[in-house]
């Protein structure tokens, strides 16, 4: 069992210029956005210091090393062996689904989502011409007889949050497998965000969309270190083809769309995939800690708050809603506990009553945001 990470003292993180530490007031805990609050893998960290030392900051120029190394990640991690030649740097996980979407979405054409899932979903389809049409998860699960039935109508495609933001979700081999079943029935392709991948915490089991059999004919993945090793703003993602035919359209994306990958991102990248195995294992020991410290913390000063504790990421869905039926909870809880969270409503009407809370923090900032959201009267 690797050692917990550590986190900086409060004024030392309050010195970041990212959006967690700019959005709010000094007397605010934020606890909104996923950002992490540990220190960088130190193999990231020392990759991008040499290339800082060296004036290395150009622009990128992907090469190989970037699809062996996801490759290899992924082997190590989840048994997958995707072609390293198929896998494609983009700037961003937004920037892949997005440019994906194009190829797939003639004006006005439906996409499915299942809310409440991470709230540019509901952006990223009518950027690509699409419109928007929501299966609910049921009960915390994808609704496959939902699915069926909406699949049955020739969407132009599915956008699958895997694992699930907000609700933490990792979605089972058997759901998945249902899940090609029913996308090959219907010819409906499946674009996979399988951002929160290597954040899958003791207890459950991360299958990637693509070491689904068969899966490969109707699917693509996009993949990123961004999230668990916290370095979103380097700007660095891939898109993962597994079948000739999926690879055909990651051809038709113009060229441009890989050469804006950030040049650091794609450095941070390969040192995560590389050399980051260690670190991360001590990052998802700290999490678990964390989701564990959570789930004490609410049900001794906030049980009238439910959840369920998340299978992967660490961002926990609270269902607020005995605050009131007509109130934000994240209001009142920025106005009168001072912690920042991100409002239910933002993942879709179904997150209504419900506050996202970051749990990626010390166990004192943890605890200290807990006991000030206690203050709020229920
Ligand atoms: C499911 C999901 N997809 C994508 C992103 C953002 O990815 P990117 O910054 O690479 O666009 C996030 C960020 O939290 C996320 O939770």
């Amino acid at each position: 069992m690797s050692a917990e990470l550590t986190v900086p003292p409060l004024s030392e993180l309050r010195l970041r210029r990212s959006v967690k530490w700019r959005s709010f007031p000094a007397e605010v805990l934020p606890l909104f956005v996923a950002e992490m609050d540990y220190g960088l893998a130190p193999p990231v960290a020392a990759a991008l210091t040499e290339a800082v030392g060296r004036g290395d900051t150009g622009y990128s120029t992907p090469g190989p090393e970037f699809g062996r190394a996801f490759a290899g990640f992924a082997a190590r991690r989840w048994g997958w062996e995707p072609d390293p030649g198929r896998v494609l740097p983009v700037t961003d996980v937004g920037v892949g689904v997005v440019e994906l979407l194009r190829r797939l979405v003639r004006p006005g054409d439906p996409v499915v989502i299942s809310p409440p899932v991470y709230p540019p979903f509901f952006d990223w389809v009518p950027e690509a011409g699409g419109r928007v049409v929501e299966v609910p998860l049921a009960g915390g699960r994808l609704d496959l007889a939902g699915l069926e039935a909406v699949f049955a109508t020739h969407p132009a495609a599915y956008l699958l949050c895997n694992p699930h933001n907000p609700v933490g979700r990792v979605h089972t081999a058997d759901e998945l497998a249902e899940l090609v079943r029913l996308a090959r029935l219907h010819r409906v392709p499946i674009i996979s965000d399988e951002i929160h991948g290597a954040l899958v915490l003791p207890g459950a089991t991360f299958t990637p969309l693509l070491s689904v059999p068969r899966a490969a004919e109707i699917a693509l993945s996009v993949v990123s270190a961004s999230k668990a090793f916290n370095v979103a703003g380097l700007k660095c993602a891939a898109i993962v083809a597994a079948s000739t035919r999926m690879a055909q359209l990651l051809e038709r994306l113009p060229r441009e769309v890989t050469e804006r990958t950030g040049h650091l991102g794609l450095i941070a990248a390969v040192a995560a995939f590389d050399e980051g195995d260690s670190w991360l294992a001590a990052l998802i020991t700290t999490l678990s800690a964390r989701r564990d410290q959570l789930g004490a913390l609410l049900s001794s000063r906030l049980p009238a708050l439910r959840w369920s504790p998340p299978e992967a990421t660490y961002l926990a869905w609270l269902d607020a809603s005995a605050l009131g039926p007509d109130e934000e909870p994240r209001d009142r809880f920025l106005d009168e506990a001072l912690v920042a969270l991100e409002p239910g409503t933002r993942f879709g009407a179904a997150g209504s009553g419900y506050v996202r809370l970051n749990f990626a923090t010390s166990p004192e900032i943890l605890d200290e945001a807990v006991t000030r959201m206690s203050t709020v009267k229920v």
